[in-house]
Formats: C-alpha cells, sequence, structure tokens
C-alpha cells in the first residue's frame, strides 16, 4: 500500500487506515482508492476486527478527488475508468466505519466522510462539495447523502456555491456527530468504535443493514443518476478550464460551454 497506512488491531476489534498523501492533502487518487477498497474488503473478512476507523492527518480528511489526475479527461474517459465504481466497496462494507475528520473534508473528502457510518469532526474540521469552482458538480454520492442529512436549502447552497461548512455547524446541522478538540479527534474515534466493538457482531452487522435500508433504494438510484451527470460534465469546456485554472493556480473563466 502507497498511499494508505492499515494497522488492523490499532485498537482490541478496532482497524485504523489512514489515508497518507499529506502534500496533497490526502487527494483521492485512483491508487489510492484502490488501496481502500482491497484494505476495506480485507478487514471486513478479519473476524478479529469489529469496526473500522478511517482519518486523514490534522490539516486534511482529504482535499477530494485529484483534480490533476482527472483535469485532461473527457466525458468518456471518465465513463469508461467509471472511477467511483471503487466507492461502491466503502458502501458495501458490512462493518461499521468511523470517519475521523480534522482539517479539510472537501468534494470526495465530504463525499468519504459521509459515505462511513459516522463522523467524528475535530473543531478545525471543513466540509464542503466545492466542485462547482472547478466547473464540475459532486460525483460520490454528495448531492444524495448531504442531502439527506442536512436539508434541501442547506444542501443546495453548499453545492452551488461551493461554502465550506465548520465543523460547530456541521455538528448543529446533524452532518457529524459531534466535534471535539483537535488533539482529541481519533482518540474519541476510537472510544465510539471500541463501544461498538464490544456488541455482537451479527447484530450490529444486521443493525447497520437496516438504518441503511431507510434511504437504499432511492440512493442507488440517486447515486446511479449523479453519476452519470458528473461524467457529462467532463463534455464541458467549463471543466476543462475549472481544472486547468485549480492546476495553473488562477481563477477560472467560464463560458457555458
Ligand atoms: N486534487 C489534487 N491536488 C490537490 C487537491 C485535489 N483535490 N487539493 C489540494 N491539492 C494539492 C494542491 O494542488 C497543492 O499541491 P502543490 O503543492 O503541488 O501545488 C497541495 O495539495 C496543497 O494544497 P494548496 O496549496 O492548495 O493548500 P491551501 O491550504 O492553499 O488550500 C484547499 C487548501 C482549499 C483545500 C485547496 O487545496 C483546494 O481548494 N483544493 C481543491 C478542493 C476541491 O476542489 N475538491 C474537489 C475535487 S473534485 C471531486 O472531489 C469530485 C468528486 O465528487 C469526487
Amino acid at each position: 500500500m502507497e498511499f494508505i497506512l492499515v494497522t488492523s488491531q490499532a485498537q482490541p476489534n478496532v482497524a485504523l487506515i489512514q489515508l497518507n498523501r499529506p502534500k496533497e492533502l490526502n487527494a483521492l487518487n485512483l491508487q489510492l482508492m484502490g488501496e481502500l477498497r482491497d484494505a476495506l474488503k480485507q478487514l471486513d473478512e478479519d473476524e478479529n476486527v469489529r469496526a473500522i476507523v478511517i482519518t486523514g492527518n490534522e490539516r486534511a480528511f482529504a482535499a477530494g478527488a485529484d483534480i490533476k489526475q482527472m483535469a485532461g479527461k473527457t466525458a468518456i474517459d471518465m465513463l469508461n475508468i467509471d472511477q467511483f465504481s471503487t466507492w461502491d466497496q466503502i458502501r458495501k462494507t458490512k462493518k461499521p466505519i468511523i470517519a475521523a475528520v480534522s482539517g479539510f473534508a472537501l468534494g470526495g473528502g465530504c463525499e468519504l466522510a459521509m459515505t462511513c457510518d459516522m463522523i467524528i469532526a475535530s473543531e478545525t474540521a471543513m466540509f464542503g462539495q466545492p466542485e462547482i469552482k472547478i466547473g464540475v458538480m459532486p460525483g460520490a454520492g454528495g448531492t444524495q447523502r448531504l442531502t439527506k442529512a442536512i436539508g434541501k436549502a442547506k444542501a443546495m447552497e453548499m453545492v452551488l456555491t461551493g461554502k465550506f461548512m465548520p465543523a460547530e455547524e456541521a455538528e448543529k446541522q446533524g452532518l457529524i456527530n459531534r466535534v471535539v478538540p483537535v488533539e482529541l479527534y481519533l482518540e474519541e474515534a476510537f472510544k465510539l468504535a471500541g463501544e461498538i466493538a464490544q456488541m455482537s457482531p451479527v447484530a450490529i452487522k444486521l443493525a447497520k443493514e437496516s438504518v441503511n435500508r431507510a434511504f437504499e433504494t432511492q440512493l442507488d438510484e440517486g447515486l446511479h443518476f449523479e453519476r452519470k451527470n458528473f461524467y457529462l460534465c467532463f463534455a464541458s469546456e467549463d471543466q476543462t478550464e475549472g481544472m486547468n485554472a485549480f492546476v495553473e493556480k488562477r481563477r477560472p473563466e467560464f463560458k457555458g460551454k
């Protein structure tokens, strides 16, 4: 594994996955997501693991999908690569996953945290779906999960303006479980994971499946719709302009083409 660190017994019966591309603020490139998929599959099959914590570092949980890797892609490339199909494994993981978030959780980073079952945040955490600023839209569940978590009006504003939501507000809106001082967020996530790890693994698995079932049929359809629209953004000149502007560190000029 090059971009993640896995400790299967970070605490008794609790595994830890740390995203580890600190220089790039843990931008989620294809390789990292492949590694994450494989690690989750392994941990899900490991009977000594009863709960999983995913974290980044103090500065960033993850600043989104890797814009540099996507910048030159066409809609057909995106359709063929189908990068978000890797994400389905996270959703299929039967054991509970807790995201321990500090710093940036943006775009795919926010989507990854929301795909987990619970979120513990440090007081420096910032959640956001800023894809609109680079000429695209969320593609890994943001339009669906954020809307279900905080309601249409707030989600619409975040998705259409790219504005960030600080941890304290995210807690008020029900996006996350709780906020703790930065030196405690990982410990707090372990505490929660440890508590869950003491319950019956069978009951935990069935209970998680049932809570998810509350919105899953609708979610499947919504995710499919969103994914296709995200790939379609890559047919626009605005996507090329938006992502190139990010890479070249300048303001984009969008033309609606
Ligand atoms: N992809 C690739 N590289 C990224 C990145 C990303 N999403 N986010 C940050 N980086 C890189 C930067 O390019 C920079 O690299 P260099 O040192 O080589 O220039 C490095 O990480 C540090 O970033 P900054 O210098 O920009 O740090 P900052 O503190 O000034 O700003 C930030 C931090 C506000 C998070 C800014 O980096 C930023 O806006 N990042 C992009 C956020 C974003 O748009 N995310 C959505 C991506 S698209 C997506 O996720 C689609 C989806 O639905 C899955």
